[in-house]
């Protein structure tokens, strides 16, 4: 035991223990000669562990040998290349066995495919016509050349600024070598427009911006492949915010790469079907390693999206002071002071952060991973790119501005909702079948404790391993007993929603969703019965494993909308519905 702290005395009758700040410990008992006995010497009785112990299983050492009988389950491919396993957790030698049950799909590659160039930005008014088009481009990360997708061979895609109210043609054409679409994430556009369904080789969107904010878009189709390679690009439309010195849009994303290959994803279903795919190389606009140059003194408006498939993120600048003053559709009721702001998949904010002091300043992503398997926390900080400050003031100084914190009317009257009951309730869950022996175990081991939030991905193989014929992520509408694609809500238009979304406790195994609707802006209500007091518009949230989330649905847009998690491979195995506002 690393650290032993005296609790107290214990008498007849209840004792009531102070709060213990450890991720994981065992409260004994021990009985003393005298009461000021500082460590423990007598004979001691267990009396409680904490929750994280519990995923340990009572003998690892039997289970990791008794499992690999198990393993021959797990289909082999001749040359397979395998994720690597992330520093400091442990394999067990079955779970280092099994394989996705799918073939491996890498976009055809040759040496005729042109290297990707940075975004170009598009500045649109009304009636102006863009061309997008999906194409095999060439990239080259930290030394190694991968085949990727890209929207007019760039990447990220095309930053779009467009002016709020305006109305714009896009010319969309697909060179992939599979069929694809342009979906307008978070955008209140004419639902024929919406591009969830696969299109041909050539299809021309019509794209209204009605709401400032900050957006983005990305194919609808096999997520988990064409996102993963690169497709998605960012939107702003025509914001007011408090003032900045300057602004930087920011596309974050992980990509998933042994060295000198991407790893594989699944052709026939998606791979990492349990947790989604966490990648290993941080990218920011496309690649690793950002860097800004700022002057002291500079207040910065950053624009984050999280593009990424499966991993949430909780980003800050150590060192530099940060107020988030938007997200989604929109700015909160009242900027806030933060120490970091937490991402899921798909959804934005926009932070302002003042750098003061000459030097480097990281951007980092910092969280604690859950090893699973033997109920171990750890910490993983990444640097995801560094700004550099320099010794020069800024010419425009912001400190009174910058100092104070802005205050908007609610966007939306929505006290009267908190205390009603829901419209709509929806169960997040999955179901899986065929999993290899190891994984099943290690998974019921894993449903006795988790955490609200899976930041790391720290079961790589296993979730490498399971696929779409063996996982199926489920949204379960419990007042008619229907699931995901069966579910069809009605509502009228201009009435607003109460929907609760319960992310199952009992869930085999149970994770976070960032659950998007199309089309519509939504408000966060309340999280586990919480009232949010900071209301701004949103389009995607996140529920935690074992959450309770309330919004409430601005049903302005008429159309046939999807609702969905914005995991890429929960999406691509099952995980949406539709819903039609008349
Ligand atoms: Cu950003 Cu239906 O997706
Ligand atoms: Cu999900």
């Amino acid at each position: 035991m690393d650290t032993v702290i005296r609790l107290g005395l214990v008498s007849n009758g209840t004792t009531t223990l102070p709060a213990i700040d450890l991720d994981k410990f065992i409260i004994l008992i021990s009985s003393e000669h005298g009461v000021r006995a500082r460590e423990p010497h007598g004979r001691i009785i267990l009396r409680g562990q904490s929750p994280s112990t519990r995923p340990m299983p009572p003998d690892v050492l039997e289970f990791s040998v008794g499992a690999m009988g198990g393993a021959g389950t797990a289909h082999h491919h001749a040359d397979v290349i395998m994720p690597p396993v992330p520093p400091g957790l442990t394999m067990l030698p079955s779970e280092m066995s099994v394989r996705p049950d799918v073939a491996p799909y890498l976009p055809p590659t040759d040496t005729t495919i042109p290297f990707a160039r940075p975004r170009e930005i598009l500045h649109l008014v009304n009636g102006d016509t863009i061309r997008l088009e999906a194409g095999l481009v060439r990239r080259t990360l930290n030394g190694h050349t991968y085949t990727m997708y890209g929207y007019n061979g760039q990447y990220p895609g095309p930053l779009i600024e467009a002016a709020r109210g305006s109305e714009v043609v896009v010319r969309f054409s697909d060179r992939l070598p599979d069929s694809s679409s342009i979906h307008w994430h978070g955008i209140r556009l004419d639902n024929a427009f919406d591009g969830v369904a696969a299109v041909g080789r050539e299809f021309t969107y019509h794209v209204r911006f009605p709401d400032a904010g900050i957006y983005w878009y990305h194919p609808h189709v096999r997520e988990d492949i064409q996102q993963e390679l690169g497709l998605y690009g960012n939107i702003v439309v025509q914001p007011e915010y408090s003032p900045a010195n300057r602004e930087a849009v920011l596309m974050l994303d992980d990509l998933l790469v042994a060295d000198s290959s991407i790893i594989p994803l699944g052709k026939e279903s998606p791979t990492h079907a349990l947790m989604g795919r966490f990648g290993n190389l941080f990218l920011v606009n496309g690649e690793p390693g950002y860097r800004l140059s700022v002057r002291r003194g500079e207040v910065v408006r950053f624009y984050l999206t999280n593009a990424s498939n499966a991993r949430t993120l909780n980003l800050s600048f150590p060192g530099a002071r940060m107020k988030v003053v938007a997200t989604d559709a929109g700015p909160f009721e009242h900027e806030a002071w933060v120490e970091s702001v937490v991402i899921a998949p798909a959804e934005r904010y926009v932070v302002h952060v003042r750098f003061d002091k000459p030097g480097a300043v990281a951007l980092v992503n910092n969280v604690i991973a859950l090893d699973h398997l033997f109920g171990r926390f750890f910490p993983e900080v990444d640097t995801l790119g560094v700004v550099s400050v320099s010794p020069h003031a800024v010419v425009h100084d912001l400190t009174k501005s910058f100092a104070a914190l802005r205050r908007l009317p609610p966007p939306f009257a929505a006290q009267a909702f908190l205390s009603r009951p829901p419209d709509q309730t929806l169960v997040l869950t999955l179901e899986t079948h065929d999993l290899p022996f190891v994984t099943e175990r290690l998974m019921q081991l894993d449903s006795i404790y988790f955490a609200p939030v899976e930041w790391g991905g720290t079961m790589p193989m296993m979730n490498w391993a399971s696929t779409g014929r063996q996982v199926r992520w489920v949204l379960k509408d419990p007042a008619t007993g229907r699931e995901n694609m069966d579910i069809a809500w009605h509502f009228p238009r201009g009435t607003p929603v109460k929907i609760r979304f319960v992310n199952e406790r009992r869930a085999f195994h149970g994770m976070q969703h960032p659950i998007h609707l199309h089309g519509q802006r939504f408000l966060i209500l309340a999280v586990n019965g919480i009232p949010n007091e900071n209301l701004a518009w949103k389009d995607t949230v996140l529920v935690p494993a074992g959450g309770v989330v309330d919004i409430l649905l601005d049903t302005a847009n008429p159309g046939d909308w999807m609702l969905h998690c914005h995991i890429a491979e929960h999406l691509s195995t099952g995980m949406m519905m539709h819903f039609t506002v008349n």
